[in-house]
C-alpha cells in the first residue's frame, strides 16, 4: 500500500476537478457510507481509533457518538470543519485544500451522514485565498453533481486571528460575535454554534473519514503505531532542513528518519541545535531525543507533543532567546485578552525575554519568567496562553546556558547572525538588538 492516504492519488497532480477525483474512486466511499445507518459509521471510526488531527489528538469517533440523535433535540446539527490554519509551522490542511478538495468535501458528506446533520460551515483561514477558491468550487462542482443531497456546505472565510482556531471562538466568530473562546462545558457536541449541537474537527481529520472507510476500520488500526496513533499524519517540515516540505508518513517512524533520511538532513554542514515540535505551542525538542518516534506516546513520554504535525528544525546558529522571544511576541500579539493570566503573562514574558536579548536582564530573571510560566499553566480559560508558557519554560530550561552567555556578554552573542531570519515573519527583535550593539 503506498504510503499517501489522505493526499493519496495527489502525489504527483492535484485532483482538483471532480472528474480526476472519481478516477482515483472518489465518492465511492460517501455511496457506501449512505447505505449504512448512521451509528455504524460512527462504529467504524471508533474502531479505526482515528484521532483528531487539529492539535489535541481526541479519539474523532468517539466525539462524533456525543452528538445527540437529532429526535432529541428541537434544533438543526451542525458541523463545523477547522481550516483555520494558523499554528506557527503548520501548513498541512492548505496542501489538502488544494490537492484533494473532494476528499475533504466527501470527509464532510460522510460525516453529515454519521452525525445525522445538514449543515456543514467550512471555516478557512482569511489569507487562504487560492485554497478558498480550489475549495469553493470543488463544492460547487459536487453541488452540482447532486452529491450534496440535502447538505448544504458553506465555506466561511476568516479575518485573520490565530484564536479564532479554538474551537470555541471560532464558533462564536461564525456566529458573527467577536472571536473569544467560551467556557467549557457545555461543550460543543452538546451546545456549539447557535446554541444547537455541532460537530468540529480539523481538515485533515475530516478527510481521513473517507480513507477510514476505503482502507477498512480494522486495517486502519493496525496503520502506524496502533493502538493510540492510528493510520498516516501529514508531517509539515519546515526550517533549516534540505528538503522542506509536507510528508504523509505512518505514525511511528523516528524524528531522526525524517529530518535526515526524508528531509536531507541541516543543509550548509550545520548542526542541529533544536526542533519546534507540534507547534509553537509545545515544547521544543534537543538533538538528544532525535530518535523519539512520531507518535503521540511515544513524543508524550519525553515531554513532546505531536500537536499538528509540525516539525520545524533550527540550526546551530538559531539564537533561542530570539526565537522564544519571537514566538512569545505571536502569542502576546494573538491573547484575546479575556483572561489576565494570558492577556498580562504573555507581556510580561516579551519584555523578559526582550531584556535578556538585550543583554539588560539579571540571573534572577530567568526563574522570574519561569515564575510567570507557573501562573499562566493551567489558569486560563483556552490553552492559547499555555502554549506561550509551554514553548517559553522549554527554551529556558533547556537552553539556560545561551541565556546565561546574553547576560555575559552584554546583548545578544549571535545578532544579526541567528538563522531565525527566513524562518519566522520578522519581528521587533533586531531593532530590540540594535539598541545594544
Ligand atoms: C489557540 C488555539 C488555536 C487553534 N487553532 C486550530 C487550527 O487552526 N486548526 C485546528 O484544526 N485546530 C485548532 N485548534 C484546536 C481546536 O480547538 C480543536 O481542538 C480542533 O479543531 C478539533 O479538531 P480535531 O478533533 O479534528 O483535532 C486550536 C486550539 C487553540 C487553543
Ligand atoms: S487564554 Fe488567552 S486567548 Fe485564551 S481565552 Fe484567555 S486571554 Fe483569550
Amino acid at each position: 500500500m503506498s504510503e499517501a492516504l489522505v493526499l493519496g492519488g495527489a502525489e504527483e497532480t492535484p485532483l482538483r476537478d471532480l472528474a480526476s477525483y472519481r478516477a482515483v474512486g472518489g465518492y465511492a466511499q460517501l455511496l457506501k457510507a449512505r447505505a449504512m445507518p448512521p451509528q455504524e459509521v460512527i462504529a467504524l471510526l471508533i474502531e479505526s481509533n482515528l484521532r483528531g488531527r487539529g492539535g489535541a489528538f481526541f479519539p474523532t469517533g468517539r466525539k462524533a457518538s456525543f452528538i445527540p440523535s437529532p429526535e432529541k433535540v428541537a434544533k438543526p446539527i451542525y458541523i463545523t470543519v477547522n481550516a483555520d490554519e494558523s499554528e506557527p509551522g503548520t501548513f498541512k490542511d492548505r496542501e489538502i485544500m488544494l490537492r484533494v478538495p473532494h476528499r475533504l468535501v466527501e470527509g464532510c458528506l460522510i460525516a453529515a451522514h454519521a452525525i445525522q446533520s445538514n449543515f456543514v460551515f467550512i471555516y478557512i483561514r482569511g489569507e487562504y485565498s487560492t485554497e478558498y477558491d480550489v475549495l469553493q468550487s470543488a463544492v460547487d462542482e459536487a453541488n452540482a453533481a447532486g452529491l450534496l443531497g440535502a447538505v448544504k456546505i458553506l465555506v466561511h472565510r476568516g479575518a485573520g486571528a490565530y484564536i479564532c482556531g479554538e474551537e470555541t471562538a471560532l464558533l462564536s466568530s461564525l456566529e458573527g460575535e467577536r472571536g473569544q473562546p467560551r467556557s467549557k462545558p457545555p461543550f460543543p457536541a452538546i451546545e456549539g454554534l447557535y446554541a444547537a449541537p455541532t460537530l468540529i474537527n480539523n481538515v485533515e481529520t475530516i478527510t481521513t473519514i473517507p480513507v477510514v472507510l476505503e482502507v477498512g476500520p480494522a486495517e486502519y488500526a493496525q496503520i502506524g503505531a496502533p493502538p493510540d496513533s492510528t493510520g498516516t499524519r501529514l508531517f509539515c517540515l519546515s526550517g533549516n532542513v534540505a528538503r522542506p516540505g509536507v510528508y504523509e508518513l505512518p505514525h511511528g517512524l523516528t524524528t531522526r528518519h525524517l529530518i535526515e533520511d526524508i528531509g536531507g538532513g541541516v543543509p550548509d554542514g550545520r548542526s542541529l541545535k533544536a526542533v519546534m515540535m507540534g507547534g509553537s505551542s509545545f515544547p521544543v525538542m534537543t538533538p538528544d531525543d532525535l530518535d523519539t518516534k512520531l507518535d503521540a506516546n511515544s513524543l508524550g513520554q519525553k515531554g513532546y507533543f505531536i500537536g499538528s504535525g509540525v516539525v520545524c528544525v533550527l540550526d546551530d546558529r538559531t539564537c533561542m532567546v530570539q526565537f522564544a522571544l519571537r514566538v512569545g511576541q505571536f502569542y502576546m500579539h494573538e491573547s484575546c485578552g479575556k483572561c489576565t493570566p494570558c492577556r498580562v503573562g504573555t507581556r510580561w514574558l516579551v519584555q523578559m525575554l526582550r531584556a535578556v536579548e538585550n543583554g539588560t536582564a539579571s540571573e534572577s530573571d530567568f526563574d522570574l519568567a519561569l515564575d510567570v510560566c507557573d501562573r499562566i499553566i493551567g489558569k486560563c480559560l483556552c490553552v492559547l496562553g499555555d502554549s506561550d508558557a509551554m514553548i517559553v519554560a522549554s527554551c529556558v530550561t533547556k537552553f539556560r546556558d545561551e541565556f546565561h552567555a546574553h547576560l555575559e556578554h552584554g546583548g545578544c552573542p549571535f545578532g544579526h547572525d541567528s538563522s531565525l531570519d527566513g524562518l519566522f515573519a520578522p519581528s521587533d527583535q533586531h531593532a530590540a538588538h540594535e539598541v545594544v550593539v
